[in-house]
């Protein structure tokens, strides 16, 4: 594992930029696989403002994004795609039939994750995926407990998440109770991995993910088993490694 150390969220967003756009540059049809929550949105302003500056260029990347609330219609604000449109997506040149993300309101959820993986698979694989962790280890949306073995599939929020993420939403009954997410094999199929952390709150996590045992109850800790993981995290987040 490579680790950078930043010295706070904007560094950190700054040095990830720079290796997502390090990608871009050494192969402009890459295959990103995308990130939401509220570490990566420095990133992408930082994206954005370099594209707008002319220094990079995303006009043959495809984007495949990591996971999607069940259920919320994607036009709704705290939809994932909502999010990576308003952040991202319209901001740069890339064409929109060359970003995915798993459709939140499928009637066949088997079906579903299945296309996700074929798509997946067909587009050649994800180059670089970019992770942000969650409080209790997820990644994705992959909670503590999934088997390693798991591709796209439907999950049930711990109530952990649930807690955590219902502040993008007015009222607690808004709140998705399961989501769609790559699962850690998906994840851990892709060529190299970004992992960005920012804050204390995440110190402890990152310690037991990445100097613990390798467990499903701490899944970012499979990360230990993958060949070419980027770490950057701000000096709060690191203060433990
Ligand atoms: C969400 C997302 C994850 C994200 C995590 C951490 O639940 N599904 O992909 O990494 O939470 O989010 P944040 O960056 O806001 O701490």
């Amino acid at each position: 594992m490579r680790l950078y150390r930043a010295t706070d969220y904007n560094d950190m967003s700054r040095k990830a930029a720079n290796i997502l756009s390090a990608q871009v540059i050494l192969k402009p049809n890459s295959v990103l696989g995308l990130a939401t929550g509220s570490t990566p949105l420095g990133i992408y302003r930082q994206l954005v403002e370099w594209y707008k500056k002319g220094d990079i260029d995303f006009s043959e990347v495809t984007t495949v994004n990591l996971d999607e609330y069940a259920g919320l219609p994607k036009d709704k604000t705290q939809s994932y795609h909502y999010y990576m449109k308003h952040n991202f997506w319209d901001h740069v040149n890339i064409s929109p039939e060359k970003t995915y993300i798993p459709d939140g309101t499928a009637d066949d959820a088997k079906a579903e994750c299945l296309a996700y993986d074929r798509l997946i698979a067909g587009i050649g694989g994800i180059d670089m995926q970019l992770l942000g962790i969650g409080n209790n280890g997820h990644i994705g949306f992959n909670e503590p407990g999934t088997s390693f073995n798991t591709d796209t599939h439907l999950v049930k929020l711990t109530e952990t998440t649930i807690e955590i993420n219902r502040r993008f939403f007015d009222r607690e009954e808004d709140m998705p109770r399961s989501a769609f997410t790559m699962g850690i094999r998906s994840i851990m199929q892709s060529k190299r991995i970004l992992l960005v952390a920012s804050g204390a709150q995440k110190a402890e996590i990152l310690n037991n993910a990445f100097l613990g045992p390798v467990t499903p109850s701490v899944p970012a800790s499979v990360l230990q088993l993958h060949n070419d993981v980027t770490l950057v995290g701000d000096a709060e987040a690191l203060s433990l490694i």
